[in-house]
């Protein structure tokens, strides 16, 4: 007779947690539609913000080592105007970031990535090619974009 007893209160108890069960995982089933509304635009954001740390952290860093030779909005200078409409569509990023990264043997231009004995990092590197690539909006069209002041030599 006690044994029936404590069976059934058992089983009341097993009962209960599996209803509790049921009613989580239903909650769950109703939330995942919304996660899945909202989980994009959220990432969206993320990377929005991402980018835009990267493109300051790169600006910052582009002033100090690039500006002098390619002007202080890509203008060009001794080096190529990185601005233009002619560098940016042709160059993705990868080239960009290996042009910067190993340089132009040869030339000025340096290399700057740290396994090339330059001083930069390659997140350092991504940040200023986010920065150059944040110019391609509104780049103009340059046509002498390789020598822009025509000093020549190339
Ligand atoms: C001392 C001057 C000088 C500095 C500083 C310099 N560059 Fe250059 N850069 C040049 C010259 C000159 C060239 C053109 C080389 C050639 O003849 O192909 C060049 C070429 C480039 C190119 C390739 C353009 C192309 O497609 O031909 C990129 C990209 C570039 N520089 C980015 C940078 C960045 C980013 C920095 C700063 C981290 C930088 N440069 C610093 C002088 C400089």
């Amino acid at each position: 007779m006690a044994e029936r007893t404590y069976d059934a209160e058992l089983e009341q108890e097993t009962n209960r947690w599996m209803w509790w069960g049921l009613a989580i995982m239903a909650i769950m089933v109703a939330i995942f539609p919304l996660y899945r509304i909202y989980e994009p635009s959220a990432r969206a954001d993320a990377r929005d913000l991402q980018e835009a740390s990267l493109v300051e952290q790169g600006g910052a860093i582009y002033s100090l080592n690039c500006a002098s030779c390619h002007g202080q909005d890509g203008e060009g200078g001794l080096g190529p105007a990185l601005n233009s409409q002619q560098f940016l569509t042709a160059a993705v990023d990868r080239q960009v970031s290996g042009l910067i990264a190993v340089g132009v043997p040869g030339t000025q231009m340096g290399a700057y990535s740290l396994d090339f004995g330059g001083p930069f990092t390659s997140e350092q590197i991504e940040a200023i090619t986010t920065f150059l690539r944040a110019w391609e909006e509104d780049a103009p069209d340059v046509e002498n974009w390789r020598d822009p002041l025509g000093l020549g030599g190339g």
